[in-house]
């Protein structure tokens, strides 16, 4: 993939008006002003976060910077699929590992990048395909997501999935050649091996309204409906001599699917515009309260993939940019993410007792996406009129077919007759009330059926 042609085509779009009123703008900030990136991002509740190279990390100047100033890290290349299993079953971990150490003894949080991607894969797993090619993604993303279950703010499960261009479709590439349900089947493996972690889709060329954004949109609205495991959307942001005028806009039709926003690759092109574009592309974060962290693809000019572009914040020096101080304006001036408002008190109970007796039970349902050799089943758990204070649904699966994951159910068995309890927070349901779980396997569970007990 030619990311700097895909830059090219992204630079092309017109400074808007708002762009423009926003370069004049001086900002007046009553807001007790951070002097820090990390502290001023950390006031309004948010994260401001740099791609690292562990290698640099003992080089004075970036480890004096990166520990300053930021309060996330991601690494640029030793969470992918390449570093992270360089031959099939063999996994490493060390440059990951040292990330986390150095982010967990500097008070940041680690974003996870990246688990599947059709750039950067091992040899072994370019000459793959089919099923075999999707059975080894898939165990990718629940080996690595579990080695660092609880370690890991947000995971980018999947990367750069959708095409340039007017389509709005899909990328071609051999993960999308095993199936167009590869994407949830990655995210439902990565809630499994990790619940606590937000799972992300990531992606460039997205910073605006336009086809390949919308495809996106239309993806996680759909995931939104169906309960695929989906909590946050990447806008890499890597950015030319201007910025789209719906720029915030965009982060605003994702942020009310119900999912959380972040500027995950921020770079911008050096000129005229630099300063303007950074101070734009944050109080546009800050303006959407979904919109939980930045994160800039380097520390100095000279760490950048963007080589003579100088598109980072600090100089090779380590000398702050006009850019940095735009940035640090930009998120003193900003609004806080809100909290939640405080609860209205429970109003009084109604008086009438229930008429009908109630009746207990429960139903279940199931849809299957299957491939050669592999399924992910969601199931869908519906209270009868008395709801429920838990439940439990058995399967009896063909021989053959085993489960090798399940989320928001606790599984007991994992071949033949297998039963699926309730966890903590999905057990209580009330009358009619719906709820689902899901699971993964090897094997074909075509025809299975499933029956639900209520408690
Ligand atoms: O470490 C080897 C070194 O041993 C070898 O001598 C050298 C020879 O080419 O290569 C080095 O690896 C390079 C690696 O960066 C570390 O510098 C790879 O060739 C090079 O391909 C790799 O580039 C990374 C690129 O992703 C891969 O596509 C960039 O550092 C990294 O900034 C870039 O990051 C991506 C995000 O992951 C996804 N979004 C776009 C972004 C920019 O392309």
């Amino acid at each position: 993939m030619n990311h700097r042609r895909a830059l090219r085509a992204a630079v092309t779009v017109a400074v808007t008006g708002a762009l423009a009123a926003a370069m004049t703008m001086t900002l007046t900030s009553t807001a007790s002003a951070g002097t820090t990136l990390r502290a001023s991002a950390a006031e309004k509740g948010r994260y401001f976060g740099a791609a690292v190279a562990t290698g640099k990390l003992s080089t004075s100047v970036y480890a004096t910077i990166l520990n300053r100033e930021f309060n996330s890290v991601v690494a640029e290349n030793e969470m992918k699929w390449d570093a992270t299993e360089p031959q099939q079953g063999r996994f490493s971990y060390t440059g990951g590992d040292r990330l986390v150490s150095h982010a967990q003894a500097n008070g940041m949080s680690v974003r996870g990048h990246a688990l599947l991607w059709h750039q950067q894969q091992p040899g072994w797993a370019q000459g793959m395909s089919g099923s075999a090619l999707r059975n080894a993604a898939i165990n990718h993303v629940t080996q690595v997501a579990t080695h660092f279950r609880g370690k890991i703010h947000s995971w980018d499960v999947v990367n750069e999935a959708f095409a340039d261009g007017g389509s709005g479709g899909r990328r071609d590439s051999n993960l999308q050649r095993t199936g167009n349900d590869w994407i949830e089947a990655a995210f439902r493996a990565a809630r499994a091996a990790d619940p606590g972690a937000k799972l992300c889709y990531n992606d460039y060329n997205t910073d605006g309204i336009n086809a390949k954004s919308t495809g996106i949109y239309n993806m996680v609205r759909d995931f939104r409906s169906r309960g695929v495991p989906i909590d946050c959307v990447g806008f890499q942001s890597h950015l030319g001599t201007s910025l789209a005028g719906d720029y915030q806009a965009n982060l605003q039709r994702f942020a009310d699917l119900g999912v959380d926003v972040q500027i995950t690759e921020l770079d911008v092109m050096t000129g005229g515009n630099q300063a303007n574009i950074y101070g734009a592309v944050t109080r546009a974060c800050m303006n959407v309260s979904r919109c939980t962290g930045i994160t800039v693809w380097g520390v100095r000019d000279c760490d950048s993939w963007r080589g003579s572009d100088n598109a980072l914040l600090f100089d090779c020096n380590g000398n702050k940019k006009a850019a940095y101080t735009n940035v640090l304006n930009a998120l003193n001036a900003g609004p806080a993410i809100p909290t939640d408002p405080p609860t209205d008190p429970p109003t009084d109970p109604p008086t009438d007792p229930p008429t009908d007796p109630p009746t207990v039970g429960c139903s279940a349902s199931v849809s299957l996406n299957s491939w050669t050799g592999g399924f992910v089943a969601t199931v869908k758990v519906t209270a009868g009129s008395a709801g429920t204070s838990g439940w439990n649904v058995g399967f009896t699966l063909p021989s053959g077919a085993s489960v090798t994951n399940t989320w928001s159910a606790t599984a007991s068995g994992s071949t033949g007759t297998v039963r699926f309890t309730n966890v903590n927070y999905n057990g209580r349901l009330g009358a009619g009330q719906v709820t689902e779980f899901g699971f993964q396997g090897t094997g074909s569970a075509s025809g299975v059926m499933p029956t639900c007990t209520a408690s």
